[in-house]
């Protein structure tokens, strides 16, 4: 069953387009990562699934809810779909525990102790159970990226999605992010990441897809694309690294 059906989307900022007719089927359990240079429209793809970015054209269903930009049904859609940024954003007036409470409280009506068990139970997921009571900036950047992802956990969603989750980490950071998220696809999240990290795009996501001036130039089985690009742009990508 495909949790994510994005149907030839057009996307404008003014005279600028910037996805020319993308178009995706993300099933349950699978893993996507979303790779090519800066600009080629990665993370207004991401975005226009949880409604963040509106679109002009085409049509995205998530987890049978029809993206549109009506209040209530965008409440509704983010119920289902979790969203992580390079940047954690998480409150540093509020210890990891209450962070992680706050969304399943206001919007789910939780009760606290329901919140706060769900709130341990997510913490332990990452790999973080001992931290309940810290506050943000006694964390490292990675330990506040994973409780980030706990707090997106907490809500439950169908599907996540990662933009550039480590791209402001060090890289003894970095690896203990990624396993984190290794882990999740283990455990049957449906993930769609945009990365810069290659080898974990090749050696955890099922397929990966390659953006270029805001199309998807190419897509497969991860290993295939890594071992066997097919366009010109893509090899170009792939020699020249990261960027
Ligand atoms: N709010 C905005 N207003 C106008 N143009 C925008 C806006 N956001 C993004 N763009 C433009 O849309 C295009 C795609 O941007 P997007 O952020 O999706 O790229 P990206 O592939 O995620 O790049 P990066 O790897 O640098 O994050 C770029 O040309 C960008 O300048
Ligand atoms: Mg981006």
């Amino acid at each position: 069953m495909s949790v994510v059906a994005i149907d030839q989307v057009h996307k404008r900022y003014g005279a600028l387009e910037v996805l020319k007719g993308v178009s995706l089927t993300v099933e349950a359990g699978q893993v996507v990562a979303i790779i090519g240079r800066s600009g080629s429209g990665k993370s207004t793809m991401l975005r226009c699934i949880n409604g963040l970015e509106q679109f002009q054209s085409g049509a995205i269903t998530v987890a049978g809810h029809r993206v549109e930009q009506n209040p209530a049904k965008l409440q509704e859609l983010r119920k289902d779909v979790g969203i992580v940024f390079q940047s954690y954003n998480l409150f540093p007036h509020l210890n990891v525990g209450q962070n992680i409470m706050l969304s399943p409280r206001i919007t789910q009506g939780v009760s606290h102790a329901e919140a706060e068990a769900l709130a341990r139970r997510v913490l332990a997921q990452v790999g973080l159970a001992e931290k309940f009571d810290a506050f943000p900036d006694m964390l490292s950047g990675g330990q506040q990226q994973r409780v980030a992802i706990a707090r997106s956990l907490a809500m439950r969603p169908k599907v996540m999605l990662f933009d550039e989750v480590t791209s402001a980490l060090d890289p003894e950071l970095t690896g203990e992010v990624l396993l984190v998220m290794e882990q999740l696809a283990r455990e049957g999240m449906t993930m769609l990441l945009v990365t810069h990290e290659m080898s974990f795009a090749r050696s955890v996501a099922n397929v990966t897809v390659f953006m270029h001036h805001g199309k998807i130039w190419e897509m497969g089985p991860s290993k295939e694309l890594f071992e066997n690009p097919q366009t010109a742009e893509l090899q170009a990508f792939l020699s020249n690294g990261v960027k």
